[in-house]
């Protein structure tokens, strides 16, 4: 586990606090998973959860076909999870189905202690603090650079344009674009194209950062400036989950590594612990066709 969280140790403060007794939680609603001893007490009487995302169950039929096969696990703040596994494990499935893309035929996903999957919880307001990356850039082709990359922040969160094009123009220096601002995406490089979408993604300030193999389709000698992207947000403590089969980047960035095979998370563990003793033979296998 990286160093970079320094989380507050919960135990203490739960124990102490008087604020919040179990007949009261359950009057709030509050889900149980909330209600387990790694759930933090706040002094208010709110109670929340240390893990930003918590999948739990997770199932998704297409028909017939199980994509995804009770999917479970937490995501801490500032972690990097990179997901790997054979074409057709469900990767992309999970992804969508955390910022609800794909809607989940069960199970609980909870973002920032709010229960995604209550029909009463308006998901666009949560949605829009999970950035997403795609393998195609998905970038409007009538637009500039800067219209796409303002257009969110000014709808959604309602930012002025001045103030949009300000931050737009931050991060872009960041990526070393601001003098394509008014350029159209027809005329940048499949490298640049997926720097503005990060940065159209940052824009609108998120939580946390979803990549479905944001360097698939990308001539080789482009994939190393979006990684460098995407590292340099890593090291600066965004929660990220990365689908990739950029295994280089897996060892030098994630926190950990999830392996998904048949819509089953089948290991999780440290790039260290994944990439030189994978455990199940569909790892070991996986892994033998990729790192060759
Ligand atoms: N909209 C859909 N309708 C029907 N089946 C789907 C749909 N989306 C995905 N699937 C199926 O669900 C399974 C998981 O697909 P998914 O795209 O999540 O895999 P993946 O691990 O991302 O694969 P890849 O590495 O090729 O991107 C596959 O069998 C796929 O064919
Ligand atoms: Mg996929």
């Amino acid at each position: 586990m990286s160093t970079k969280k320094q989380k507050p140790k919960s135990a203490p403060k739960a124990e102490k606090s008087e604020a919040v007794k179990p007949e009261q939680a359950e009057k709030k609603e509050i889900p149980e998973e909330l209600l387990k001893p790694d759930a933090e007490v706040q002094p208010e009487g709110g109670v929340m959860t240390e893990s930003l995302i918590m999948v739990r169950n997770l199932e998704k039929h297409y028909g017939e076909l199980h994509a995804l096969d009770g999917v479970s696990m937490n995501i801490e703040k500032g972690e990097v999870v990179v997901v790997i596994g054979p074409s057709g494990s469900g990767k992309s499935t999970f992804l969508r189905s955390l910022n609800l893309l794909e809607m989940p035929t069960s199970g609980e996903l909870i973002f920032e202690g709010v229960n995604m999957l209550d029909k009463h919880v308006d998901i666009n307001v949560h949605r829009q603090k999970m950035g997403m990356v795609f393998q195609h850039f998905n970038l409007f082709p009538h637009m500039t650079i800067m219209k796409n990359i303002t257009i969110a922040p000014m709808k959604l969160l309602k930012k002025s344009r001045a103030e949009a094009e300000e931050k737009a123009h931050s991060l872009l220096k960041r990526v070393g674009l601001d003098d394509r601002a008014e350029s159209y995406p027809s005329q940048l490089s499949g490298g640049q194209k997926q720097r503005i979408a990060i940065v159209r993604a940052l824009c609108m300030e998120p939580d946390v950062m979803l990549f479905d193999e944001p360097t698939s389709a990308l001539d080789p000698e482009m994939v190393g400036e979006v990684l460098d992207v995407m590292k340099s947000l890593a090291k600066e403590g965004m929660t990220m989950v990365v689908v990739t089969h950029e295994m280089g980047f897996a060892k030098e960035v994630a926190d950990r590594v999830v392996f998904m095979a048949d819509g089953k998370i089948l290991e999780t563990g440290s790039p260290e612990e994944m990439f030189s003793n994978p455990k199940t033979d569909k790892a070991k296998q996986f892994l033998a066709s990729v790192l060759s």
